[in-house]
């Protein structure tokens, strides 16, 4: 197969059957890994509304400690949850998905400006289909376009045009947002609420803005395979299609498409740096008939590249009854191991114990 045109040119060209290379075994396809039937289990990921403490947020103390109880309880047992009334604009998450998609849209030609044969070099934008190093693997039923957008921002003349005006709107609000998170994520942890901000836990951000074209065999594939996040902190934005699956007690839930709402979870280094208090969950993603469907995913991470911090268990955090349970790394040792190992589904943070 030719994969010139990424994913999306397999569906123009009016194929019928999923090629070999994305076939995944059924052990990847399974519905649970647990015994038997979830309906009557009511698992729902956690909703939390922010509307009472997202605007004069110092005087609404009561409320504010409801919700970093729940952010709290989440990011424990579920490390998902999904945000509503969290102040971001809907208009502004209805332009980016339109801009993601008409980026994916465009001719080819404009998309292969973009491709990285040789992987994340310090190149700022990278449209693939396929970021797993090692060829082994099943390929995933998406294209993405990753857009590496701090601390180093982009001229926006470096930005397609397809996406720039949404794109520099929406990475505004992804950050002023995601600054709340961390204070709330902080105070969850009983820390001081900028300690996290001043870890540089939200110093780098990259966004995937991934495109998953109608599947026509959607039982062979998956559109990404089951993986954790590389990041503190991923900031999610999908649409009504649905396919996000988060693995929790061994079952495949489904993470429903809610209007308006952001998906929050909490990546390997988050994990890494509470020392186990919060989980980087494993989650994945269906193939669909119906399509494309639109996802954004931001992720909060330090640097990537060059002046890497090293980050280890937070010292606040640890006693003689909970000793460090992770050696220290720095991002960029930790992504590169990431990439060459983590597409196969295990968690590539267990190397770091
Ligand atoms: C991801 O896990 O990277 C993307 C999830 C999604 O598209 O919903
Ligand atoms: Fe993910």
């Amino acid at each position: 197969v030719s994969m010139k045109a990424g994913v999306k040119g397999l569906v123009d060209a009016d194929i019928t059957q999923v090629p070999r290379i994305f076939h995944f075994p059924s052990s990847a396809l399974s519905n649970n890994n647990g015994p038997s039937d979830i309906s009557g289990l009511n698992l729902t990921v956690p909703i939390i509304d922010l509307g009472d403490i997202i605007k004069d947020h110092d005087d609404n103390t009561a409320a504010r400690n409801v919700v970093v109880s729940k952010i709290k309880e989440a990011s424990e047992t579920w490390g998902f949850f999904q945000v509503i009334n969290h102040g971001v604009p809907l208009t502004v998450l209805e332009e980016i998905k339109q801009g993601v998609r008409r980026f994916h849209e465009e001719d080819p030609e404009v998309k292969k400006q973009y491709t990285s044969p040789t992987g994340f070099n310090n190149q700022k934008f990278i449209y693939s289909h396929n970021f797993d190093l090692n060829d082994s693997s099943p390929l995933n039923w998406r294209d993405t376009f990753i857009c590496f957008l701090a601390p180093d921002p982009p001229n926006p003349d470096e930005i397609p045009l397809a996406c720039r005006d949404a794109m520099i709107e929406y990475s505004k609000h992804v950050m002023e947002f995601g600054a709340f998170l961390f204070q709330l994520l902080s105070e969850a942890l009983s820390l001081e609420s900028e300690m996290l901000k001043k870890m540089d836990c939200l110093k780098g951000l990259f966004m995937a803005c991934n495109y998953y074209p109608p599947c026509p065999q959607p039982d062979l594939t998956l559109g990404i395979n089951k993986h954790t996040d590389n990041s503190f902190l991923t900031l999610l934005l999908q649409d009504q299609i649905g396919g996000l699956q988060v693995l929790h007690q061994d079952y495949w839930v489904d993470v429903p498409p809610i209007p308006g709402a952001l998906v929050v979870n909490i990546g390997d280094f988050m994990q890494l740096i509470t020392n186990d208090k919060f989980s980087s969950v494993e989650h994945r993603v269906r193939a669909n008939r119906d399509g494309p469907r639109i996802s954004v995913a931001c992720f909060f991470s330090s640097s990537l590249f060059p002046n890497p911090t090293v980050y280890g268990p937070i010292k606040e955090l640890l006693s003689d009854e909970n000793p460090a349970k992770y050696r220290e790394i720095t991002i960029p040792e930790y992504t590169a191991g990431y990439l060459a190992n983590s597409f196969d589904g295990k968690s590539y943070l267990s190397n770091y114990r």
